[in-house]
């Protein structure tokens, strides 16, 4: 547990704690010693027991600005959204709310206390007409959720706060709590027998969440700024993530359907052609992620015996 307060120790607040990259952030911070760790999510309770712990509704001016008060962090990661890229957009204002405005808040209240501001952004600020995406590649969104995130790196930049932006795509790995990622949905999925449809024109490199855990550590230790890309080892279809999920785990693969994204009728566009190049990270930070197989070890035991 990590409660001690010394005068060296980092004060760092995880912002949206309770969600999935939030809990791995959560599990890498609070054994380490030299970090006075404060967590805070919309839900009343913290997911992990022996953390500090704040409800809070980052679209309310008025509590950020307490809880950055109380707290007066030198870091401040952000990992609260509105991550239902369909429902952004039918409850625009709800998701334009936390994605900009509580992104607004944190940087206005963080500044004021010099803090470090960590925000997490998305490949969906590009239209996937032609990725894998450096990070000066120019943001074309093609959706409210990719235009809300374009619109809270804006915000971030012109609030004069110390800040890094790290854009990262499809989030994977073992969580304790809440909604299943996608590789244990398609290992429940298969495990049940159950029949699946897998689009074969999305291509990304999935990003397991220990590995972000890890870069944002680098960052916090290397006081690094800017833009950082932070994605995952492969390249690949959606599909042929989900046949090495299949393979990894053996499990029968002619329950899988390949179909195009087109089919699924959406209402949010998806970049395709979409991805991250890591090579600032690479080289800044010395960020060298897992191969997808090497992490579905990792989650093993955890969704076997889940
Ligand atoms: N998942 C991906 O594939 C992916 C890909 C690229 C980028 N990202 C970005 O990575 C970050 C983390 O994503 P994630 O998958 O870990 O998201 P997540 O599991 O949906 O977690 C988001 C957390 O934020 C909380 N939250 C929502 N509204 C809030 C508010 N108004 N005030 C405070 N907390 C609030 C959520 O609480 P509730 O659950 O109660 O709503 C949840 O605990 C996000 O910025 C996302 O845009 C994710």
């Amino acid at each position: 547990m990590t409660l001690q307060n010394g005068k060296n120790n980092k004060r760092i607040l995880i912002v949206g704690s309770n969600g999935m990259l939030g809990q791995s952030l959560t599990t890498h911070f609070m054994f380490n010693n030299d970090v006075y760790l404060m967590c805070a999510s919309f839900e009343n309770e913290s997911f992990y027991e022996n953390v500090k712990y704040s409800k809070i509704d980052i679209s309310s001016q008025s509590e950020v600005k307490l809880l950055i008060k109380q707290f007066s962090p030198n870091v401040i990661i952000n990992c609260a959204a509105y991550t239902n890229v369909d429902g952004c957009e039918t409850e625009k204002e709800l998701s334009w709310a936390i994605n900009v405005t509580g992104v607004e808040n944190l940087a206005k209240y963080g500044r004021i206390c010099d803090a470090h501001l960590i925000h997490i952004s998305t490949d969906y600020i590009f239209d996937g007409e032609n990725g894998p995406y450096s990070e000066d590649e120019l943001p074309s969104p093609i959706s409210q959720y990719g235009k809300e995130k374009l619109a809270a790196e804006n915000a971030i930049k012109i609030a004069r706060i110390k800040h890094t932006i790290i854009r990262t795509n499809v989030l994977y790995g073992a969580t304790q709590f809440g909604r299943p990622d996608f590789v244990k949905w398609v290992y429940n999925s298969l495990t049940e027998k159950k029949n699946i449809r897998i689009v074969t024109d999305q291509i990304n490199n999935p990003t397991y969440i220990d590995d972000i855990s890890y870069a944002i550590g680098k960052i916090i230790e290397f006081n690094k700024l800017g833009i950082f890309n932070i994605g995952g080892a492969e390249l690949l279809s959606r599909i042929d993530f989900t046949f090495k999920i299949a393979d990894y785990f053996n499990l029968d693969k002619s329950l899988i359907t390949p179909i195009f994204t087109s089919e699924l009728n959406q209402p949010a566009r998806r970049p395709l052609k979409s991805g991250l190049i890591i090579l600032k990270a690479q080289s800044e930070i010395n960020y060298h992620p897992l191969s997808i197989e090497k992490t579905l070890s990792l989650m093993k035991r955890n969704l076997v015996e889940h």
